[in-house]
């Protein structure tokens, strides 16, 4: 089958978060399988687009209201991601470093997804399967099913990954004319609550809608930032399917970002040795257990509460545990972590910025993995965590209730029920035990290591759903 992910992310041609890592890994997995997927992503002005080669194979216009813009289709020249990686350039709109996070955000993936249809149109493309992941590329299923000009794509089955249901891009009914000519019947499919919803759009119009994991999709009827009452609607054609994460590249036995590499067998000897270089590094107590957080310093995340988190478990067990924290978002919540520094010496550092080398490190290196999340579709850090051997510590939610299970319930984590200073710090009391029961310890993380969350297996899941829709 001929699959095209379409996306405004993809590892390591441009990530913000969890989506790239996704989309980086599924569509190799989909091609040892013997399948033929290709990803599409805008071609931002970034490292990985002037570090590599590409081949011009198509050009063509495409309007977006009064304004005509050129776009240019690149392909990647030796796919050696795993698949073919095409970007499309439409220099006013994407030719800048970030992402997301501009004001003309509605602009440029409006644009992004119409010149993908163009393209299909003009070169005669008809994949079997259209993937379309998150709100970016959420307007894609409502053109090809109520465009006219798209008209001949009506039939190619089209699938939405919600990643994360709480961005839905919204915008308002005067930007109508930057989408093709539709009747005014059809309106209804654009519409939620007044204005134009591109999540919302995708749920209604896409053939098949799935989560990155089951537990999402249960709460997303409960607490789906205005969607609920569509998503139990939709249900019928709504499935979760847990991530996957990429074993070629988080292998603690292979992976070259580590000092020092180490297996199941090694896990005890390697993680000493990974966890004195990380702590020299950051100036932390290698015999102390090293708790971590990695990730998006925002809401969501429970980030806000993590100054207060770090402070009372530092001050509650004075010289007993080291905390590092490794992320960038809210400049309150930066400030805030950077401020401990200078209390906590010795036991505690932080790290703002993103550095996808030193997250290696850092999960080989830990003891254990703080996700405190509000939200947490999937969460893939808590995977990347039990791979290599640190043990995760996690509120009971979404992507995290599915993966995580308390050791007191005869798993492997320690669970909570919820975000709160309260209930992170009573977790944090629970690992250090742990820790100290060293038998026991050795032997969880020897369990975690050997967990399998591979795509080799959950890809052929999603191949199950691509064959259900190509009847
Ligand atoms: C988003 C979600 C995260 C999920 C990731 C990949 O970043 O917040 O929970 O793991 O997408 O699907």
């Amino acid at each position: 089958m001929e699959i095209i992910h379409i996306s405004a992310e993809c590892y390591p041609v441009a990530k913000v978060g969890g989506l790239a890592d996704v989309v980086g890994a599924l569509p190799k997995y989909l091609n040892q399988l013997g399948h033929h997927a290709k990803v599409v992503v805008p071609g931002y002005d970034n490292k990985f687009s002037k570090e590599n080669e590409f081949e011009t194979i198509h050009q063509g216009q495409l309007r977006l209201g009064w304004f005509t813009f050129s776009y240019t289709i690149l392909k990647e020249k030796t796919n050696k991601l795993g698949f073919e990686l095409y970007l499309i350039a439409i220099p006013e709109l994407f030719d800048r470093p970030n992402v997301y996070s501009y004001e003309d955000d509605t602009e440029r993936f409006t644009a992004f997804q119409v010149a993908f249809l163009n393209w299909l149109t003009e070169t005669n493309q008809t994949p079997d399967i259209i993937h379309c992941h998150d709100h970016h590329t959420g307007l894609i299923s409502f053109m090809m099913s109520h465009a006219p000009i798209y008209q001949h794509l009506n039939h190619v089955p089209t699938i939405l990954t919600i990643h994360n249901g709480q961005y839905q891009g919204w915008f308002g009914f005067d930007k109508l004319h930057y989408l093709p000519q539709v009747s005014s019947s059809r309106l209804g499919f654009l519409e939620w609550n007044g204005i134009i919803n591109p999540l919302a759009s995708a749920i209604k119009c896409a053939w098949k809608v799935t989560t990155v994991s089951p537990s999402y999709l249960d709460e997303l009827s409960e607490k789906a930032n205005g969607l609920e009452n569509l998503l139990r609607f939709e249900r019928p054609k709504c499935l979760g399917i847990l991530n996957g994460i990429d074993n070629e590249v988080w292998n603690p036995k292979t992976d070259d970002m580590l000092e020092f590499n180490y297996d199941v067998k090694t896990l005890s000897t390697g993680k000493s040795k990974n966890k004195k270089y990380l702590c020299e590094q950051f100036n932390l107590d290698p015999t102390k257990p090293l708790f971590t957080f990695i990730g998006r310093l925002v809401g969501e995340k429970g980030a806000d509460l993590l100054p207060e988190i770090c402070s009372i478990a530092l001050s509650r067990n004075p010289n007993e545990i080291n905390i590092l924290i490794l992320g960038s978002g809210d400049s309150n919540v930066e400030h805030g972590l950077t401020q401990l520094t200078h209390f906590y010496k010795g036991n505690y550092n932080a790290y703002i910025g993103y550095n996808e080398k030193l997250a290696h490190i850092i999960y080989a290196g830990a003891d254990y993995l703080l996700m405190p999340s509000r939200v947490e579709p999937c969460g893939l850090n808590q995977l990347y965590a039990l791979r290599y051997g640190t043990i995760p510590i996690v509120r009971r939610t979404g992507g995290l209730k599915d993966t995580v299970i308390d050791i007191g319930d005869g798993g492997f984590g320690i669970c909570h029920d919820q975000t709160s200073v309260y209930d992170v710090n009573y977790s944090i009391t629970r690992a250090i035990d742990l820790y100290n029961d060293v038998k026991n310890f050795d032997k969880t993380r020897k369990t975690i290591m050997q967990i399998d969350h591979s795509w080799e297996k959950v890809a052929q899941e999603y191949i199950e759903v691509y064959q259900s829709l190509k009847k």
